[in-house]
């Protein structure tokens, strides 16, 4: 059996499969370059490039199992995957943490002007202290959109700095906003009481721009907006848009339209934006998950699903 490794996962996992199978890595590979090299092997080890589309999984005889080391599986062609009887394992709830954790951060970089501080103190060789005035989470309204393992976990981080959490997610029953001491409620009543909301579904069809410039009409002026699910939920034009109006406080984002996730790789795509332009736009490259504490969970976890799928050891 052959296995192949596409991204960065923790060493563990082709440590212990190495002990079953020949492993070899291939960091991103395109499109094209994984469907030459995917007929070889059994095991597809990845995060979320390059989108496994319906040619990668034809030209996958041999493929039984992919074991993706992330939670969102939008980058898979699954109704072909499971044509074909291939196996998709993702790491639900191991990087839920991280991905709050970070969240968190940016609340209190864009509340603090951190970033821009650090920038006119090291590049400006400024140093002002009234120039960055900011403001404390304590005692404002977190809104929290998709409620599920990483918005319950912001809640709980929010709950800290003792903030007012309420949430809106459909699909889940009273009970869980209860135990988390959170108040549902429309994604209306959520825009507008906030003084954060922070994103945290996955991205489908339904999803796909559901912040848009309505969401940003509803919300106070000086609200802040956090994306750390997936790039296309929130309309970057209309994002930018209320940015330079000035009717919104600030944008954060783990994830944007146009990053090569899900997307696919594509040879020689640059990447930019005009949100690049905004001051009170922060941005990190999908890193949510990136700490070894996750990755080292998530390398345990995948493991133990694709001995399990294959009946090893
Ligand atoms: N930035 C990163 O590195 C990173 C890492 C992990 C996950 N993510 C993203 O975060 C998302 C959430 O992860 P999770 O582990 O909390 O997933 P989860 O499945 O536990 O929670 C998602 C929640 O969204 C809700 N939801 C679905 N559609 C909705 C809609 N239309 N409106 C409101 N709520 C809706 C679901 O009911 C669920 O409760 C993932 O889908 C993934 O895209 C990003």
């Amino acid at each position: 059996m052959k296995c192949l490794i596409i991204d960065a996962v923790h060493s563990a996992i082709a440590e212990e499969l190495g002990k079953y199978m020949q492993v070899d890595t291939k960091m991103l590979p395109t499109q094209q370059e994984l469907a030459a090299l995917i007929p070889d092997y059994d095991v597809l080890i990845m995060r979320v490039d390059p989108a496994i589309n319906k040619e990668i999984l034809d030209a996958a005889k041999n493929l039984k199992v992919i074991g993706v080391c992330s939670v969102g599986l939008n980058h898979i062609d699954l109704d072909t995957a499971k044509e074909k009887g291939i196996q998709v394992i993702n790491a639900p709830g191991l990087n839920g943490n991280a991905v709050a954790e970070l969240t968190i951060s940016k609340m209190l970089d864009l509340s603090r002007h951190t970033i821009p501080a650090n920038a006119d103190v090291k590049v400006n060789k400024n140093w002002d202290k009234y120039k960055f005035v900011g403001r404390e989470l304590r005692g404002k309204t977190l809104g929290i959109l998709g409620f599920g393992r990483i918005g319950q976990r912001v809640g709980e981080l929010g709950r800290a700095f003792l903030m007012d959490v309420v949430a809106y997610d459909p699909y889940l029953p009273a009970h869980v906003f209860e135990e988390q001491h959170a108040k549902s409620m429309s994604i209306d009543e959520v825009l507008k009481v906030s003084d954060y909301v922070t994103i945290h579904m996955p991205l489908t069809p339904e999803t796909k721009d559901l912040f848009n410039a309505k969401s940003i009409a509803e919300m106070k002026d000086d609200a802040v907006v956090l994306n750390m699910s997936r790039g296309g939920i929130v309309n970057e034009k209309d994002m930018y848009e209320a940015l330079k109006a000035g009717k919104i406080g600030g944008y954060a984002s783990d994830v944007m339209e146009n990053e090569l996730a899900a997307g696919g790789l594509t040879e020689g795509a640059s990447f930019d934006s005009p949100l690049f332009e905004c001051d009170n736009f922060i941005v990190t490259p999908h890193l949510g998950a990136q700490t070894v504490d996750a990755s080292r969970d998530i390398g345990a976890h995948i493991i133990a699903k694709v001995k399990e799928a294959l009946n090893l050891g």
